[in-house]
């Protein structure tokens, strides 16, 4: 498992998921294999192949996770890059099989910044039928090339938008994310001005209405993105969602191994 960011959620499930499947994980962080600075991730790949079964990896450059799956010879697991987050996608949609008790047909409304969360949601959306809007500041909206290939596929209905009080209207799930993500940490006091009309706040869940559940990837920054009492609600499946890393990840692993 290689961090050259911070994690809680991705670095434990990962961790104890295979430890319950038999496996054993080694954590590598951020100044431990030093990557692109100590050695090169192509060497890194091929090494590492020889010794694991499985690697993992967080990264800031997408480009990262793409040359070290070209170079390992066992498959790669991407834990989040500035791009995507593959794996909490992955557990978000078992989440919201289980409560909504479908995928297909539902509208989920992220409001917030058009990061690599939605990136992954418009890639799910390119192969799974449902609603998918994104609500965000203009100027902040997802890559356009990863919109067109939602919008292309021809699978689900795909709206971005920079009204989140229209957006929330019919919503199964409300979804937030930080306003600045892990390397924008600098630009934080700058987007919670941008972004202020984007927080989900209770006046907001109630335009979506009583069954709209609330969802976040986390680590959540309340009284920012999230009020306290929408994220403390009944209808907050936050929790759970974070539950299902571990399972949606150790059902990956066991698909990626041949198991
Ligand atoms: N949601 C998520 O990936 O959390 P961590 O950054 O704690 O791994
Ligand atoms: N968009 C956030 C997700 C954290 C799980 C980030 O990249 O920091």
């Amino acid at each position: 498992m290689i961090f050259t960011k911070p994690s809680m959620r991705t670095r434990v499930s990962f961790e104890t998921g295979f430890t319950l499947l038999g496996g054993h994980a080694i954590y590598l962080g951020p100044d431990d294999i030093q990557m692109g600075k100590r050695e090169e991730t192509r060497d890194i790949a091929r090494v590492l192949s020889r010794y694991n079964d499985i690697i993992m990896a967080r990264v800031f450059a997408h480009q990262d996770i793409l040359d070290l799956a070209k170079y390992a010879t066992v498959p790669v697991i991407n834990g989040l890059t500035d791009y995507n987050h593959p794996c909490q996608i992955m557990a978000d949609a078992l989440t919201i099989i289980e409560h909504v008790g479908r995928l297909e047909g539902t509208k989920v409304v992220y409001v917030g910044d058009g990061n690599n969360i939605v990136h992954s949601w418009l890639l799910l959306a390119s192969v799974i039928p449902f609603h998918f809007v994104c609500a965000c500041p203009k100027g902040f909206e997802p890559d356009e090339k990863t919109v067109q290939k939602a919008q292309k596929a021809g699978i689900s209905k795909i709206e971005i938008t920079d009204d989140p009080k229209e957006a929330v209207r019919g919503a199964d799930v409300v979804y937030s994310d930080v306003w600045a993500s892990m390397g924008q940490k600098e630009e934080a006091a700058y987007r919670r001005q941008v972004f202020k009309e984007f927080q989900v706040d209770q006046s907001l869940m109630n335009l979506a209405g009583p069954k709209a559940f609330f969802m976040h990837c986390l680590p959540a920054e309340r009284g920012v993105e999230v009020t306290d009492e929408v994220i403390e609600a009944p209808n907050s499946i936050v929790f759970p969602q974070a539950e299902n890393r571990l399972h949606a990840q150790n059902a990956i692993m066991l698909h990626v191994l041949g198991k």
